[in-house]
């Protein structure tokens, strides 16, 4: 098998000018005493993929790229992209610092970055939203130009190429599930057959308490070609699936049903499970041991064993358990065969209060007025620039003259605080209204800015099926600098905006009651016409 995959590949390498290169890693890391994050990335390296002189109908010479995807960034003339399905919350105080800056995954829901030629009617980025939706089965051909902006501050394109810009379309109401991740599944090489793709249990890994799935297509190298314009001669094409589990829910055996008390009540139970050094006064005994560090079976942790190594692999290694320091990193190979039982990981205790948070709110729950504030609030002792992007649908009609910044809860003028604005107004049915901001944010202080707006009446049909349940606003997304190189991206939680809902029964009602009138009026009318009236004659005998 692995010869045969060798054998293909070389001829490809040897005879076309396709060079692809393949790696699979599985990152276990524990986050608490009872979280685990586990990162699946597959990275798929090719040269020329955005040469469009190739016809990848005919002669697509790939064997590792996925075809699809191939075509998808060749007809739209993507130099970059990032899709990302992402379920929850990542909480920051308890997990630590999101993985990779937050530049591996989004907000919650579905969130699509391109950058690619600007146009001016942008018919490749529908083009591509409508690809996409077809491939991943997600919602992204409800994207128009409502929800389609080119944000000015955050993200910065890998290769800056010219008359290119970042488009970028959220969809916070997308709920991620099966049916998303089964299409990420399809485009690997090995399938789920063989490596660490094994490993993914569909059904384990939505229940988990935060999960994410992510295709980046990153440009890595740029050349020039002989008539002297840039080229993009090498791409990096990046699968990731992330989740933070809950181990003692993925350990739980219904023969094993204990229950634990929640953290806080164990602080004041010793090792023996004994209550303030009274003994056995208390019927709740704390289980103290589940608490401090414990080990987990990799076999257990992921409920299956894994299958050997996928031979298109050039990763010397395919797992990476990180313990509590760099010291205890261990590398493994699948097929080594001695994952199953030997590998132990230790969850930690610990907490990280220090971070920099970001908390996203309605502020006040009027029918007509309303307002959303974000606070960032920096713990460190370190001077920080941020920027902001929010977005609000049209039918929040905000109006930038209520902006307001408050800073250590103290309001100041808006000058002293922000940078850099970059608006774009909305505009009824035609594009929401987004707001970038750029601001600083000093050592120890938090900085809270609200903006007020209105909730216009909407047609009736422009309302969801589940119109009572509200209408979801895209998390905001917040990238900070430590002069100017990037600290770190965060996503607040998306909100639901409730609108004044008309009685959807009412029409039903009226049809009803309407139709009743009417049936008994032509029914007496009917009878009255029809009927023969006869005189009543008496036989006079
Ligand atoms: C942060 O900025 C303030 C005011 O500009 C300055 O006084 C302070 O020294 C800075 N702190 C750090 C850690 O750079
Ligand atoms: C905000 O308050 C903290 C102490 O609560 C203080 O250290 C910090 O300097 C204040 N920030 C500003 C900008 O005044
Ligand atoms: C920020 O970076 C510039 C250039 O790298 C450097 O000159 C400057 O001292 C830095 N500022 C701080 C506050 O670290």
């Amino acid at each position: 098998m692995k010869f045969f995959a060798a054998l293909l590949l070389c001829v490809r390498v040897c005879w076309g000018f396709v060079r692809e290169n393949y790696g699979e890693l599985l990152t276990v890391k524990p986050l608490t005493s009872k979280h685990v994050l586990s990162t699946f990335e597959f990275t798929i390296d090719v040269n020329d993929l955005h040469d469009s002189s190739t016809d990848d109908f005919f002669d697509p010479g790939y064997t590792i790229v996925p075809l699809q995807i191939a075509r998808l960034i060749k007809e739209n003339q993507v130099a970059e992209m990032h899709l990302r399905f992402t379920r929850g919350r990542w909480d920051v105080e308890l997990w630590g610092e999101i993985p990779k800056q937050g530049l591996s995954s989004g907000g919650t829901g579905l969130e699509l970055w391109s950058y690619m030629p600007v146009e001016r009617d942008n018919l490749h980025w529908y083009q591509l939203t409508n690809q996409l939706s077809g491939i991943f089965c997600a919602s992204l051909d409800t994207i128009d130009s409502t929800n389609t902006y080119q944000p000015r501050l955050p993200l910065q394109a890998k290769v800056s190429q010219p008359n290119h810009a970042f488009y970028f379309a959220a969809l916070p109401q997308e709920s991620v599930c099966t049916e998303n991740l089964t299409p990420f599944l399809k485009l690997l090489p090995c399938k789920t057959k063989s490596g660490i793709a094994s490993l993914i249990n569909q059904h384990l890994l939505f229940d988990t308490n935060w999960h994410s799935l992510s295709l980046d297509i990153l440009p890595s190298n740029e050349g020039e070609r002989t008539d002297g314009a840039n080229v993009i001669t090498s791409t990096q094409i990046v699968i990731t699936i992330q989740a933070v589990h809950d181990v003692e829910r993925r350990l739980r055996r219904p023969d094993k049903s204990v229950f634990y008390p929640p953290e806080e009540e164990c602080e004041h139970y010793d090792d023996n499970g004994d209550r303030d050094g009274e003994h056995g006064k208390d019927p709740l005994t704390c289980l103290k041991a589940i608490r401090s560090p414990f080990a987990v079976h990799f076999y257990d942790f992921f409920g299956m064993p894994p299958k050997p190594s996928c031979p298109l692999s050039t990763n010397e290694h395919d797992v990476l358990v990180v313990g509590a320091d760099k010291q205890s990193e261990a590398w493994y190979r699948l097929s080594d065969g001695r994952l199953q039982d030997d590998v132990v990981f230790t969850t930690l205790q610990q907490r990280h209060p220090d971070l920099v948070r970001a908390d996203y709110a309605l502020t006040n729950y009027g029918n007509h007025w309303s307002g959303i504030s974000l606070m960032l609030t920096n713990p460190q002792p370190k001077n920080y620039t941020a920027t902001a992007m929010s977005q609000l649908p049209w039918f929040a009609h905000s109006y930038l003259h209520t902006l307001q910044v408050r800073v250590n809860d103290t309001l100041l003028p808006k000058e002293d605080v922000l940078c850099q604005i970059a608006y774009r107004p909305f505009k009824d049915r035609v594009h929401n209204s987004f707001l970038e901001l750029q601001f600083l944010l000093p050592a120890f202080t938090s900085v809270k800015i609200i903006t007020d707006f209105e909730k216009s009446p909407i047609k009736l049909h422009e309302y969801p099926p589940d119109a009572n349940r509200g209408f979801d606003i895209p998390p905001a997304i917040i990238s900070i600098y430590d002069n100017t190189t990037l600290h770190s991206t965060l996503r607040t939680t998306s909100l639901l905006l409730s609108l004044p809902t008309p009685d959807f029964s009412m029409p039903y009602n009226v049809i009803i009651l309407t139709s009743t009138v009417m049936a008994l009026t032509f029914g007496s009318i009917f009878n009255l016409l029809v009927r023969r009236f006869v005189p009543l004659t008496h036989d006079k005998t």
